[in-house]
């Protein structure tokens, strides 16, 4: 784990699927070497989006890691697949399953770097095992199901709490913030604690998404300056 930067990953939620190897060539020409990939079951989420197939489609079309972020009711059922399309990274929603722990183990063993995905009413609270066990933890900072929503600024204290408690127990995971993130909130989701900023709305329906990388980029990177200054930015929630 990279702790010394800051990573965005382009949600390609957000981007034309009728020019998908566009959009994709379009961001790594800055420098994005990680894309985020959303995957909806219509029933976990009230969304859906696409199966293996197309993750195996971005594998062949993308030369960054793939974060895939499996927002689906039973992820054990399809897990191997999407690893064996080309998953990097794959991430599951703990209020999704009852025991991560065989998951993120089979994850692994399939060669993936797994992790879980919380929404932002989910605590923190009796996660240890499955935290030290992942090599990425989303922090949704939107009720997951679509692209283009506000950041929930409440979840900011508890991406805090994740980070100090990784530094206190000497975990390896990334923490990724997932949801609203864009040039005005890139900052604060860094301070916290944020290692990976995801952003599809604020890139892809940017009228200049490769500016919007930097200006995200560069934002997280303030961010991540002033993260020793606990006082930076309000970390209780307004009364
Ligand atoms: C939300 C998805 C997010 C989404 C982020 O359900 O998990 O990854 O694509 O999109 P923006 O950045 O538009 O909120
Ligand atoms: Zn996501």
């Amino acid at each position: 784990m990279d702790q010394s930067r800051i990573r965005v990953a382009p949600s390609l939620l957000s981007a034309d699927f009728a020019d998908l190897a566009a959009e994709i060539e379009m961001v790594e020409a800055v420098g994005v070497d990680l894309l985020h990939v959303d995957v909806m079951d219509g029933h976990f989420v009230p969304n859906i989006t696409f199966g293996p197939m197309i993750v195996d489609v971005i594998r062949r079309l993308a030369a960054s890691q793939l974060d895939v972020h499996l927002m689906i009711s039973e992820p054990a059922r399809y897990l191997e697949k999407f690893i064996k399309a080309g998953s990097d990274y794959v991430t599951f929603h703990i209020e999704a399953i009852s025991q991560a722990g065989p998951l993120i183990a089979e994850a692994r063993k399939l060669g993936a770097m797994p992790g879980i995905a919380l929404n932002p009413a989910t605590e923190l609270t009796g996660l240890d095992d499955v935290l030290a066990a992942s090599d990425l933890v989303v922090m949704m900072t939107v009720n997951p199901g679509f692209g283009g929503q506000t950041f929930i600024s409440e979840v900011v204290p508890k991406i805090r709490a994740l980070y100090d408690l990784r530094a206190e127990k000497g975990w390896e995971f990334e923490i990724e913030v997932d949801g609203g993130v864009n040039i005005e909130t890139a900052e604060v989701a860094a301070w916290a604690g944020g290692d990976i900023l995801v952003a599809g709305a604020a890139v892809f329906k940017s009228p200049d998404p490769r500016q919007a990388v930097r200006d995200i980029e560069r934002a997280g990177r303030r961010g991540l300056s002033k993260r020793a200054d606990r006082t930076a930015f309000p970390l209780a929630p307004p009364a």
